[in-house]
Order: structure tokens, then C-alpha cells, then sequence
């Protein structure tokens, strides 16, 4: 018989060859996706190694007042900030409800430590790296970030205020393990 030449089937209809070829060759790939799917599902489950590599721990005892760091917490820039007290000031002195995405400064740190303010650096527009966490980097006319890619500017709590970006800087999950350690995640 030739390729492609009509075979009868029960209902006396023609099925041609190659369906019959192109037919089987699905069946047997469903097959073998539905004996993937196992090991796949397992994979999700995330192992201990995973779960410890989701944190990252941080020494933040050489930070001073005035000063940051960026760590990197899974692949991403963390901007960690010392506020100097006239910066906790200015983000208090701000009216709350006049903002785009309204937070206070306690809103976005944890209690009793109103000067550390930790979050993504990475810009709620489009996802760049603001400037201002390194020394003499250019902090805008809020003071505390600056997104060159479109100009966002973002205040001394990381909060939007001027530019195309809708939100704040977001604050990671973070606990203190003690007074100069801060795990994140
Ligand atoms: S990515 Fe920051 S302003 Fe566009």
C-alpha cells in the first residue's frame, strides 16, 4: 500500500495512513507525559538545601546612621538603610493618605526600629535598580531613591512620590535573629 493511501475501517470510511501514523505517535506521547508528570511534581516540593538557599542572613552591624548596603537575596537587590533620625522625621512629617501607595514609616519597618528600612531595590515601574543606596549616589528629590530608567522617586521610606512607578519599594519578609543580624526571607 502507498503512503497516504486510504485504509478502510470498520465504518467502511477511509482513514489514510499517515492519520493512523500521526494518531499513534500522539497516543504514545500522551503516555509519556503522563509518566513525567510524577517526577516532575516531586521536583516542586522544595528540598531543605532550596528552603535554606530562599534566605540569606545579613551582618548589618557596620552600618552606620546615614549609611546602606545592597545584599542580594534570590538573584535580587535588597537595599538595607540606617536612617539618620531627620529621616525618619521627614518620612513622619509626610501626610499618609496623600500618597500613592499610602504607608508610614512603621508600616514598612518593624517595631522599635523605625531606622532600618529594608527593601527590593528594584523599581516598582519596570523593574530596574534605583540609584541611591551607594555613597553619593543621586537620592532624588525625596531623598531616598531615584530610578533613572523613567524617573521615580521614591522618599526616605522607599515610598513612590514622583514618576511613572505605582507602588512602593516592597519590604521582603525579614526578621531580626539579633540586634546586628537580619535574615531575609
Ligand atoms: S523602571 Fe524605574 S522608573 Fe521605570
Amino acid at each position: 500500500m502507498m503512503p497516504g493511501e486510504p485504509v478502510a475501517d470498520a465504518s467502511g470510511q477511509g482513514v489514510r495512513r499517515r492519520d493512523f501514523i500521526n494518531i499513534a505517535a500522539t497516543s504514545f506521547a500522551g503516555v509519556g507525559a503522563g509518566v513525567a508528570i510524577v517526577p516532575l511534581l516531586m521536583q516542586f516540593a522544595p528540598s531543605a538545601d532550596v528552603q535554606a538557599l530562599s534566605t540569606t542572613e545579613v551582618d548589618i552591624s557596620k552600618i552606620q546612621p546615614g549609611q546602606g548596603i545592597k545584599a542580594v537575596w534570590r538573584k535580587q537587590p535588597v537595599f538595607i538603610r540606617n536612617l539618620l533620625p531627620a529621616e525618619i522625621a521627614a518620612a513622619n512629617k509626610v501626610d499618609v493618605g496623600s500618597l500613592r501607595d499610602p504607608q508610614s514609616l512603621a508600616d514598612r519597618t518593624k517595631p522599635g526600629k523605625a531606622n532600618w528600612l529594608i527593601t527590593l531595590g528594584v523599581c516598582t515601574h519596570l523593574g530596574c535598580v534605583p540609584l541611591g543606596i551607594g555613597e553619593g549616589e543621586n537620592r532624588g528629590e525625596y531623598g531616598g531613591y531615584f530610578c533613572p530608567c523613567h524617573g521615580s522617586a521614591y522618599d526616605t521610606a522607599g515610598r513612590i512620590r514622583k514618576g511613572p512607578a505605582p507602588k512602593n519599594l516592597v519590604v521582603p519578609e525579614y526578621s531580626f535573629t539579633s540586634p546586628t543580624v537580619v535574615q531575609i526571607g
